[in-house]
């Protein structure tokens, strides 16, 4: 029975990936040589610098190499790319593995898919993207996964909060999008977030009024078909309906001083009738077409497809550096993309987190220890007060906004007094 059971299993994840597709894995397990495959941009002259390493603690010291942010107080703008794809009809999902080791304190940890003409010695954060998915860390208020699909041009975010991990050890971040324009977000390989591209992002407008209060905008043209302004009225449309009979003829007796100017009695038009028979019957109407300003609701079932999906890019802003990224993976089958995060992320999460454990002990026992010796001294000197203990220092307030950014703030900040 058990091994019945286990030529299944077999058999089933031989079914699985068959037709699975992996279109980028990336696991930095080859030396110096993911420097062929990754191209820094050189849109600014002073990005970060990208360090090969498995960190200060790991679960595998080959296994967890990845590629880590190594200065502080800096851009980073780094891609690798694939042979280009179309998502149409089948599932993506983009994984990768991230760890804060440092405790960030403002940062990016997400990744961005491009479209293949992307200029990679160029990238930049207004670089046109695909996707933008994975963590972002800034004070304690951003603590989010990030969930953006670029749609006809424009970025859309996800309107749902979704919270991200924030201590220090290596987290699997997964997103999945269907066909069926479903998603779902996983974050160690547990799903915390699903739902519909139209319900969860504003990329259509809104099949539900939301606001009864809110006033039509002028411009709104909710007709959505209007007259084809090509369609012309036939010429022998005008049939009408009654006819004077041409067979009628005046009676002799017709008096027109006592019973008024003689007319023909009506009869029913022939041709009328032939008309009233056809499709074309009655009130002359021009074609429909579809209304070019319409602004109403129309569905779209494509806005999960990306037709050029190309380049992998890490296009982030850090203040304390040393987030390490690893374990890339863009496929079309969920089953395998969970497979590769077991073996990887899977694998190294328990003894990742006894090293930690480990070297935080150890570091307890050495404050410790420097404590008591530092209060024997204290005491021998006589009684002096206690020495402050090492209290953290400022962190040094840089940021990432932009000259015209900090304006508008200024600005909005203005027009909000
Ligand atoms: C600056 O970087 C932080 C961390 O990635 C991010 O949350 C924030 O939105 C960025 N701000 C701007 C203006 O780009």
């Amino acid at each position: 029975m058990k091994v019945a059971v286990a030529i299944i299993a077999v058999f089933a994840s031989i079914a699985v990936t068959i037709d699975a597709t992996v279109f980028f894995k990336e696991q930095f397990l080859d030396g110096d040589a993911w420097k062929s495959r990754w191209l820094v941009s050189k849109h600014k002259s002073d990005y970060g610098e990208w360090k090969l390493t498995a960190g200060k603690f790991y679960g595998d010291s080959e296994a967890d190499k990845g590629l880590q942010t190594s200065q502080d107080a800096r851009f980073y703008a780094i891609s690798s790319r694939f042979e280009p794809f179309s998502n149409e009809g089948k599932s993506l999902v983009v994984q990768f593995t991230v760890k804060h080791e440092q405790k960030i304190d403002c940062g990016g940890g997400y990744v961005k898919i491009f479209p293949a003409d992307l200029d990679q010695a160029d990238m930049h954060g207004d670089s046109q993207y695909y996707i933008m998915f994975g963590p972002d860390i800034c004070g304690y208020s951003t603590k989010k996964v990030h969930v953006i699909f670029n749609y006809k041009g424009k970025n859309h975010l996800i309107k749902k909060e979704i919270k991200c991990k924030d201590d220090e050890l290596t987290h699997l971040y997964t997103l999945i999008l269907n066909p069926d324009q479903t998603y779902e977000v996983k974050i160690n390989n547990e799903k915390v977030e699903s739902g519909t591209l139209e319900e969860d992002w504003d990329m259509l407008p809104s099949k539900k009024i939301k606001d009864p209060e809110a006033k039509k905008p002028e411009d709104w043209d909710d007709r959505a078909k209007i007259d084809d302004p090509a369609d012309t009225k036939p010429e022998d449309w005008e049939k009408p309906e009654n006819i004077p009979d041409p067979d009628a003829k005046k009676p002799d007796d017709w008096d027109e001083d006592m019973d008024g100017e003689w007319e023909p009695p009506m009869i029913p038009n022939p041709d009328y009738k032939v008309q009233a028979e056809s499709e074309l019957a009655g009130e002359w109407k021009p074609k429909q077409i579809d209304n070019p300003d319409y602004k109403g609701y129309t569905p779209d079932a494509s806005i999960y497809k990306f037709d050029n999906i190309g380049v992998l890019g890490l296009d982030l802003w850090q203040v304390k550096s040393g987030t390490i990224f690893d374990n890339f993976f863009i496929g079309d089958d969920l089953k395998e993309a969970e497979e590769f995060g077991k073996e990887t992320w899977g694998a190294t999460k328990e003894p990742e987190k006894k090293m930690k454990d480990a070297q935080e002990e150890e570091e307890r026992k050495a404050r410790e220890e420097e404590e008591k010796s530092k209060k024997d001294t204290a005491d021998d000197e006589g009684d002096e007060e206690e020495g402050d203990e090492d209290e953290p220092e400022e962190e040094e307030e840089k940021d990432n906004t932009t000259e015209e950014e900090e304006e508008e703030t200024l600005k909005k900040d203005k027009d909000e007094l």
